[in-house]
């Protein structure tokens, strides 16, 4: 089979890669050239500066016999003359603050695709082709490409939802191994290629291969993801709240009894100061949206996106409340850029809200590190005066009057005993509970902490 992938992001990269690998020819194409020369480029610390997910440069170079990349469209349009298949992996995000979609990449790129298979096979369309999307998109998606591909007299096609459920940091891991493939499609004749496409999931007894309709794929993803996002709100806003409010509850033993019960289940039930990253808040905005545009108020979904916000708020708030720290002319160490452990996304990172709140709160430098982030948030905050990058955790947080601890990273839990040999005294804001079991320590050295989950610990005099 011939393959092709419009968008080579997250998503299209890491599928396209275990597409060459399932043995068929693939083609990539991005209209983004750097991304395009840095995913061609055949070397692992290249891939890996554009997109940090473990295992995605090998598998590029393990299967560069099959993949190409391309910001070429002739090369796409010579491609789609024999082709059985086009994954669709386009941005969809949150127009403005509206809660609705931005439907215009995808749109952009499929009109441009519609016109080039109506003149495949010298304008014959003999191929039946299938167009599948992958983006996170409104329920009834379905229909709208539908509409693109007829109006544009597009003939012998299928249209199918097929909704990526990868964990970022973990893409090609749970590419390779997911736990569920979805395919939604209205005919058997799609069903078939798709299961063809997906032979060694299908085949797989450890998984489960689930065949629905367009709308139940595309509207599932939107669920999984609320369900997903409401559990860190859960998390946060109550259990952690509770512990923060309340004396003597040590959070992580309230963790340990709580997800002894299998029907709560322990993934989400770390603390934190917010949940970021390209899906959970634009996907829930979404939802509400449809559900509102539908005439339903979607109360839950609301506010646990307010959650959301809150918690950051809250957290960066209880600097001036419980500690009478005063913001301006301070050094702040920022310890983590990306929105979570083990990628360099920073898409809605915590970190990009709380370095705008410091630029306000007018400190005097922010000394920031991150082990695989650090290029991706300069495109947001280039270094100047006031915004410094440093090589290593350790270097970073000496001079500093705060220390925010801002993503689980797990090499940040051997900083405590850095911490202690200091000279100075700077408050420590763990927003991820990192340095949790060494609390009692640097409070009896004299620190003054802030973490979620916990109530104001005061330093010994
Ligand atoms: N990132 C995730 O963890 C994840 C997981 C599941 C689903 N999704 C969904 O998958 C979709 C893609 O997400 P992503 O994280 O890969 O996005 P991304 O921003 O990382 O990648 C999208 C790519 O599309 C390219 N692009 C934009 N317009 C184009 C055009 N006209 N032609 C060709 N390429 C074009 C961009 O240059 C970019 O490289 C979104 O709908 C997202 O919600 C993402």
């Amino acid at each position: 089979m011939k393959i092709l992938y419009i968008g080579s992001g997250f998503v299209g990269a890491c599928s396209a890669s275990v597409t060459a690998d399932s043995g068929f020819e693939t083609l990539v194409y991005d209209i983004d050239a750097q991304k395009i020369e840095k995913l061609s480029s055949g070397d692992r610390d290249v891939v890996q500066s554009c997109l940090f997910e473990e295992g995605l440069g090998d598998l590029l170079i393990r299967n560069k016999e099959r993949i190409q990349f391309t910001t070429d469209y002739q090369k796409v349009e010579v491609f789609l003359d024999d082709c059985d298949a086009v994954f669709m992996c386009l941005p969809t995000p949150e127009i403005g603050e509206t809660g609705e979609s931005d439907l215009s990449y995808y749109f952009n790129a499929a009109k441009k695709l519609a016109g080039s298979l109506k003149k495949r096979n010298g304008e014959g369309q003999n191929k039946y082709i299938v167009i599948i999307n992958k983006s996170t998109v409104p329920v009834d998606m379905v229909d709208q490409t539908q509409e693109i591909f007829d109006a544009a007299g597009v003939q012998n096609y299928g249209v199918v939802s097929n909704p990526e459920f990868l964990v970022e940091g973990k893409a090609i891991e749970g590419s390779l191994r997911p736990d569920r493939v979805v395919v939604g499609t209205w005919n058997e004749k799609d069903f078939q290629i798709m299961r063809q496409i997906y032979q060694r999931f299908y085949t797989s007894s450890t998984v489960k291969y689930l065949e629905v309709n367009p709308k139940e794929a595309a509207a599932a993803k939107l669920l999984a993801n609320f369900v997903l996002f409401n559990k860190l709100a859960v998390c946060f806003d109550v259990i952690g709240r509770t512990c923060e409010t309340f004396s003597n509850l040590q959070f992580e033993n309230l963790r340990k009894i709580l997800t002894s019960d299998q029907r709560i289940g322990s993934w989400g039930m770390y603390d934190s100061l917010y949940a970021g990253g390209s899906c959970f808040i634009k996907d829930a905005r979404s939802l509400s949206h449809q559900l509102q545009t539908a005439g339903q108020n979607a109360p839950l979904v609301n506010e646990t996106y307010l959650a959301n916000r809150r918690q950051l708020e809250l957290f960066l708030g209880r600097a001036e409340k419980d500690a009478g720290f005063v913001w301006s002319g301070k050094t702040v160490t920022l310890l983590g850029l990306a929105f979570k452990q083990d990628t360099n996304d920073t898409r809605n990172s915590p970190s990009i809200d709380i370095a705008n709140f410091l630029l306000e709160k007018n400190v005097k430098q922010i000394n920031c590190f991150d082990p695989v982030a650090m290029e991706m948030f300069k495109n947001d905050f280039p270094e100047s005066e006031k915004i410094k990058y440093f090589t290593d955790e350790k270097n970073v947080i000496g001079n500093a009057e705060v220390i925010i601890f801002a993503t689980d990273w797990p090499q940040f839990r051997s900083l405590a005993g850095d911490l202690q040999s200091l000279t100075t005294r700077p408050l420590i804001m763990d927003g991820r509970r990192i340095i949790s079991g060494d609390y009692v320590d640097l409070q009896n050295n004299g620190f003054n902490i802030i973490a979620v989950g916990s109530p104001f610990i005061k330093g010994a005099e």
